[in-house]
This record gives C-alpha cells, sequence and structure tokens, in this order.
C-alpha cells in the first residue's frame, strides 16, 4: 500500500497527466507496441499505426481506468474489480505484461513532464502502478 506522501505525489502528478491523457494513453501503446512487439498479439484486431483511431480511443480508456484508480486509491480493487476479471477471464492478458505497460506509461509522463518526474515522483507512480498491475492479475488463480 502507497503512504500517504506516495498518494499525494500520485495525486500530483495526475493533476497534469488528467489533462493529456488521451495522448499519454495513446503514446504509451505505441511504445509498448514497438518496444515489445510480441503484446501486439492481443490486439489482432486493432489498426495498430502511429495515431489510428483505435489506438487513441484504447489509451484513452486505459488512462480513465488509471484516473479511477487515483479517485479510489484506498480501494484500488473495488473501483478496477470489474477490469480485473475481463483481463482475467476474457482477456486472458499474461501478467508479464503489465509490467511493460506500466514501464511504458511512467516513460511516458516522464517525458512529458521530465520537471515533475523526480524520484520520488517515480518511485511513487511506479508503485501505483504496480498497485493496479496487481490488482488486474490477481484473479489468475
Ligand atoms: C481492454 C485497462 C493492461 C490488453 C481494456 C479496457 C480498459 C483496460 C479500461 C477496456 C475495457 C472495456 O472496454 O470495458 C487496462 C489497464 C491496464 C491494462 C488500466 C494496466 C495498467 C493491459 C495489458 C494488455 C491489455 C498489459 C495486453 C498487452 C487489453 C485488451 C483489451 C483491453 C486486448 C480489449 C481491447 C478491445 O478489444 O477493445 N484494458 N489494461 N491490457 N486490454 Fe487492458
Amino acid at each position: 500500500t502507497l503512504t500517504q506522501a506516495e498518494k499525494a505525489a500520485v495525486v500530483a502528478i495526475w493533476a497534469k497527466v488528467a489533462t493529456q491523457a488521451d495522448a499519454i494513453g495513446a503514446e504509451s501503446l505505441e511504445r509498448l507496441f514497438s518496444s515489445y512487439p510480441q503484446t501486439k498479439t492481443y490486439f489482432p484486431h486493432f489498426d495498430l499505426s502511429q495515431g489510428s483511431v483505435q489506438l487513441r480511443g484504447h489509451g484513452s480508456k486505459v488512462m480513465n481506468a488509471i484516473g479511477e484508480a487515483v479517485k479510489h486509491v484506498d480501494d484500488i480493487r473495488g473501483a478496477l474489480a470489474k477490469l480485473s476479471e475481463l483481463h482475467a477471464y476474457i482477456l486472458r492478458v499474461d501478467p508479464v505484461n503489465f509490467k511493460l505497460l506500466s514501464h511504458c506509461i511512467l516513460c511516458s509522463v516522464a517525458a512529458r513532464y521530465p520537471s515533475d518526474f523526480t524520484p520520488e515522483v517515480h518511485a511513487a507512480w511506479d508503485k501505483f502502478l504496480s498497485s493496479i498491475s496487481s490488482v488486474l492479475t490477481e484473479k489468475y488463480r
């Protein structure tokens, strides 16, 4: 669980990220698919070319879910319960991929807000994204 200081850091950087959430979401997916092309196998039905409507739409959905987790930082499990079932039972995304996406989100935020991305903010965001990943992968067994 996140400390009060970590929660505060997450909320503070989210206030900025939220204003560009769609762009950051799309960029994170672009980074995911270009650095880790094996992740594209989950999206055979998507046009994954840079800036495609589907990439942007999906990036926006992912960032919305992260926004819900920010809002309910003390109950991420409850906030993302439906998504957790979707990823585990329906989509069956291998848990390793969550680390890859989290890394790409982290990079996109860092690239956009370099001066806000202090080591403390980095660590808090990393921990927060890893809590989200735990929730989204905990139904697998
Ligand atoms: C769908 C969020 C990680 C693959 C979704 C949706 C959301 C979401 C909000 C849409 C659900 C709906 O339409 O009801 C997240 C979050 C993640 C995450 C917050 C982690 C931070 C991943 C990873 C993969 C993945 C790592 C695979 C590499 C998919 C696929 C869909 C989906 C294939 C369905 C896309 C479609 O057909 O529209 N995810 N996701 N997700 N996610 Fe994730």
